[in-house]
């Protein structure tokens, strides 16, 4: 409702000061302490206890400014970053397209961020209790040796971090994706899981959609051998379905509702090439508690969601909580981990 009547407001603004008014509105609003794990869709995942499995997506709090507040909405965890060593202004304005018609958006942001260490201030004076906080990182632009980066900032961030995200799929970082491919990922991993050690939080993988079938299996062949926590399937695509809005030309990563079928398909794909072997979390054109349930059901233990608040609103999350629920109870599960993977072909 606050929402419906702020929505003309935030939408006459240029999307990336919508976006910082966002933040300064959810910034503004009190800690509160989180309500707690609901018994239907609390899930336990790569060792960490989710309170539900609706989380936000990398990108909307890059910095950790906000993430400990969004449970007033319904968020069962949070995922901060993509953070990187050092500060970077990322690309010139603008760079962030609300593309209306197509309940889509596509950005060019460059992994725009204040730099680990200023996040990593904030993130330690965060309350934690009963949050579930990821942190994203990646490489800086210019970085010498990328793979270098990931190492300092799991070095960085491990130690505040209820797991990592090593974020390989941004599409706005030249040449970023290329480390997608076998050789590679495996000296990526190898580096990321050895800076991680034994006592570290759990790593997960965020790849990209925009994959053909050798290099899934190229990528499930190199996340088994590495022992990766999960996967996150998936970010933003390059691929420019059928558009509607006048953004459609933009150069940039498009999320929303045209993204839906594509990441559904890359989760159906990685599922089929690693069973159950290597837990999923399902991104990518999520706007209502059916397209959730039909993600978890594919082989999805969490989902996230960014696009479609934006048209939705941040209430979102707790609207397809409940709606998760009523869809659990017309099926007979009595928790959402009994729904995991129950659509998927049995390998
Ligand atoms: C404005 C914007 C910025 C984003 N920034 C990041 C980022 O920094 N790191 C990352 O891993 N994903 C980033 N993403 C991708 C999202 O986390 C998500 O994977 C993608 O948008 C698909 O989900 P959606 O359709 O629900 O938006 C960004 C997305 C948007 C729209």
């Amino acid at each position: 409702m606050i929402y419906r009547l702020l929505s003309p407001l935030l939408f006459r603004l240029n999307a990336e000061k919508a976006h910082h008014l966002a933040m300064q509105t959810i910034g503004a609003m009190p800690q509160g302490s989180p309500a707690g794990a609901d018994p239907m869709l609390s899930i336990r995942m790569a060792g960490i206890d989710f309170p539900n499995p609706v989380g936000l997506a990398a990108g909307f709090d890059k910095d950790g400014l906000v993430a400990h507040k969004m449970h007033h909405f319904g968020y069962g965890f949070a995922e901060l970053g993509t953070l990187t060593p050092l500060p970077q202004s990322g690309n010139p304005k603008p760079r962030l397209f609300r593309l209306a018609e197509d309940r889509a958006v596509i950005n060019r942001m460059g992994f725009n961020n204040g730099g680990q260490a200023d996040a990593a201030r904030r993130i330690a004076a965060m309350p934690r209790a009963g949050r579930v906080i990821g942190i994203n990182i990646g490489a800086n632009k210019d970085a010498a040796d990328r793979i270098a980066d990931y190492v300092t900032g799991i070095q960085a961030m491990a130690p505040l971090a209820d797991y990592l995200t090593v974020n390989i799929s941004s599409p706005n970082t030249p040449g970023l994706r290329a480390l997608q491919g076998r050789g590679p990922l495996d000296e990526l991993l190898g580096a990321v899981m050895a800076a991680r050690g034994e006592q570290g939080p759990p790593i997960f993988l965020k790849v990209a959609p925009d994959l053909e079938p050798a290099d899934i299996d190229d990528i499930a062949a190199s996340v088994t051998e590495h022992k990766i926590d999960a996967l996150i399937v998936s970010n933003t695509t390059i691929s420019r379905p059928a558009l509607q809005s006048r953004y459609a030309g933009e150069t940039g990563g498009l999320s929303g509702a045209p993204l839906h079928d594509l990441a559904l398909q890359r989760l159906r794909d990685f599922r089929a090439a690693l069973g159950t072997s290597v837990p999923l979390i399902g991104v990518g054109g999520i706007a209502n508690a059916e397209q959730a349930y039909e993600r978890i059901r594919a082989g999805a233990s969490l989902v996230q969601i960014y696009s479609a608040m934006v048209y939705e609103g941040p209430w979102l999350a707790a609207r397809i909580n409940k709606g998760l629920k009523e869809l659990l109870m017309r099926d007979g599960f009595t928790n959402i981990s009994q729904a995991v993977g129950v659509d998927a072909p049995r390998g």
